[in-house]
């Protein structure tokens, strides 16, 4: 059972189905295992502390699969960036063959990628960065709803909308972002003009993850209503679950001076690695997306993956012919 996509066709890959990036979680034994169930497993750079650690996580990946898997580089404004052109460089010289980039001013990255003939997913929360990320040479464009977990930009655009608006203005492949956990959703995006599904939260939730168990358990207690949007008042707006810490962050956005030294201490990334090792559910911000209300087990990356396949199979054969043959 199959669903071929310029998506799939494109990346080499069997399922149209991509894990993005993820802080601290996209290793190299998660992006593996959905590499080899079928679907597109990433790597996220900067969770590796130099760029000489990501060399060797990536060496790690590939001898953990071999089939296609890609690398994510997120451009976010930080107190201390990163040396972003040092992990460029370790993604080029190790050879990967697809980057995930994310997030302000992609376009020397893109081109430089480009230019060793790697394959650009770029993923994007608005049509205009679409437009601008196909102008520049991103052979894939992932869209990000409102609904996603991580950086959901400030337009406030779910995918309902922002999915059909950008495959009206785009010509290259898109992947639908934000909110996708099983079949329904990945019937809907292909409905919405999409040829594939990016990720993030259910992929937490398997048993692969490099998260603690209370931590995934979290992830399957939640529903659709516990995120909370941090970081409004500074235009980086970051969809994180509901816990002590971002409810607290909240609470201090509400000041009329507020100033980041306000929040920093709670917002550092740090202390979300921490939460995710320990299982203190408390100890930081937890990145995650509505779809916590459509996690109901953790079961292996192949096991999601095929189960997804299936259930997308079964609705456009059965529930949506049936609609059809109804009519005749
Ligand atoms: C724990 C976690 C960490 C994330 N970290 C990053 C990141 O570092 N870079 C990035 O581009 N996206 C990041 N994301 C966003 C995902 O790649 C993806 O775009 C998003 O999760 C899709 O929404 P969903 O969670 O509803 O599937 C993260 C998501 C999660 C759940």
């Amino acid at each position: 059972m199959n669903l071929n996509t310029r998506v799939t066709e494109l990346l080499g890959i069997q399922y149209p189905i991509v894990q993005g990036g993820m802080m601290w979680v996209g290793t190299a034994e998660l992006a593996s295992a959905v590499s080899n169930a079928g679907g597109l497993g990433t790597i996220t750079a900067l969770t590796q502390p130099t760029p000489e650690a990501l060399y060797k996580e990536i060496a790690r990946c590939s001898n953990l699969t071999d089939r296609p898997f890609a690398v994510n580089l997120t451009l976010l404004p930080a107190v201390k960036p990163p040396p972003y052109a040092e992990y460029r460089q370790a993604i080029i010289e190790s050879g990967v063959k697809i980057v995930e980039t994310a997030g302000n001013k992609p376009h020397d990255h893109i081109q430089h990628f480009k230019q060793h003939g790697i394959k650009i997913i770029h993923k994007c929360t608005a049509v205009r960065h679409a437009l601008s990320a196909q102008k520049i040479g991103a052979d894939i464009i992932s869209i990000d709803g409102f609904e996603c977990a991580g950086h959901p930009g400030e337009d406030d655009i779910p995918g309902l909308i922002l999915i059909p608006a950008t495959a009206d203005q785009i010509d290259i492949p898109i992947i639908a972002s934000g909110g996708f956990a099983d079949g329904r959703g990945l019937v809907a995006a292909l409905a919405l003009g999409a040829e594939g599904i990016n990720m993030g939260t259910r992929f937490c939730a398997t048993q692969e993850a490099p998260v603690h168990e209370r931590i995934k358990q979290f992830y399957l207690d939640n529903d659709e209503r516990d995120t909370n949007l941090l970081l409004r008042p500074f235009r980086n707006t970051s969809r994180v679950a509901k816990n002590s810490i971002s409810d607290r962050v909240l609470e201090i956005s509400q000041k009329p001076d507020l100033k980041f030294e306000d929040i920093q201490p709670y917002v550092s990334g740090l202390k979300g690695k921490l939460a995710l090792e320990t299982g203190d559910i408390d100890a930081g911000l937890i990145t995650a997306g509505q779809v916590q209300g459509l996690i109901h087990d953790i079961p292996t990356c192949k096991e999601l993956i095929e189960r997804i396949i299936q259930e997308a199979n079964q609705i456009i054969d059965s529930r949506l012919a049936k609609f059809i043959r109804a009519n005749e």
